[in-house]
C-alpha cells in the first residue's frame, strides 16, 4: 500500500506512521507527503527523511490537477490526513472512495464538525466537564468528521486536566491508532456495509 500524508502542521502522526513503516509494523510505504504549507515543520520532517513532498501553492480547487498529477506519479493508494488544514474536494473523494482517512483528536461523533480542530477541540472537551476524550480515525467523506469510524481509543480526562495535557496525551493514542488503522486497511481487513467500517479480524499489532 503506497501512502500520501496530508499534514499542515509540526507531523507527529507523520512521523508515527513512517516510523511504524519502517519498523515493519505497518505494511505500507508513505511515498509522498502534501503540505498546505512550505514552512511547516512536517515538510522538513518528510524531506530530511527522503520523502517526496508537494506543496499545495494556494487553495484546493485552484490547484487540484497538480495535486493529482503528485498522486499519480508516485502511484498513491491511499491518504492519510493528519492535520491537513484544506478541505478534501469531492473529486478528490470520488478518485480514492474509502481510501481517504484522517485522524481526529476526540471521540467523534462528539467534539467534531466544521471548526473543531487542534485545540479548540480539547478545550471543548475541558469546557464540557466530559469525563473521557480520546482518538478516532475515520473514513472522510464530503462533510467534516462524519465519516464511518475505523477505530477509536478513550481516554480519561483527569481531575485538573488543562486542554494542553489532554492534547498531549490525546496525540500520545493518536501515534498509537493511526498506523494501526492503517496496518488494517493494508491488510485488507476492512469492509464497509453502508457508511459502517467493518474489521473483519484483528491484527496482529491491535492491542
Ligand atoms: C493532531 O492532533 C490530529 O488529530 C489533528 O491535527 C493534529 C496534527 O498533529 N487532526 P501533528 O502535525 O501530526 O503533530
Amino acid at each position: 500500500m503506497r501512502i500520501a500524508v496530508f499534514a499542515s502542521g509540526g507531523g507527529s502522526n507523520f512521523k508515527s506512521i513512517l516510523d511504524a513503516t519502517r519498523t515493519g509494523e505497518l505494511a505500507a510505504d508513505v511515498v509522498l507527503c502534501v503540505s498546505s504549507r512550505p514552512d511547516a515543520g512536517v515538510v522538513e520532517r518528510a524531506r530530511s527523511a527522503g520523502i517526496a513532498v508537494h506543496v499545495i501553492p494556494g487553495d484546493m480547487s485552484g490547484n487540484l490537477a497538480g495535486l493529482i498529477r503528485s498522486l499519480r506519479i508516485h502511484d498513491v493508494d491511499l491518504i492519510a490526513l493528519a492535520g491537513f488544514m484544506l478541505l478534501i474536494p469531492p473529486r478528490l473523494i470520488r478518485m480514492f472512495p474509502d481510501r481517504i482517512l484522517n485522524i481526529h483528536p476526540a471521540l467523534l461523533p462528539d467534539f467534531g464538525g466544521k471548526g473543531m480542530y487542534g485545540m479548540r477541540v480539547h478545550r471543548a472537551v475541558i469546557e464540557r466537564g466530559s469525563l473521557h476524550s480520546g482518538a478516532t480515525v475515520h473514513v472522510v467523506d464530503e462533510k467534516y468528521d462524519t465519516g464511518p469510524v475505523v477505530l477509536q481509543k478513550k481516554i480519561d480526562v483527569l481531575p485538573g486536566d488543562s486542554a494542553e495535557d489532554l492534547a498531549a496525551r490525546v496525540l500520545v493514542v493518536e501515534h498509537k491508532i493511526y498506523p494501526q488503522a492503517l496496518e488494517l486497511f493494508a491488510r485488507g481487513l476492512i469492509v464497509f456495509d453502508g457508511r459502517k467500517a467493518i474489521i473483519n479480524q484483528r491484527p496482529d499489532t491491535q492491542s
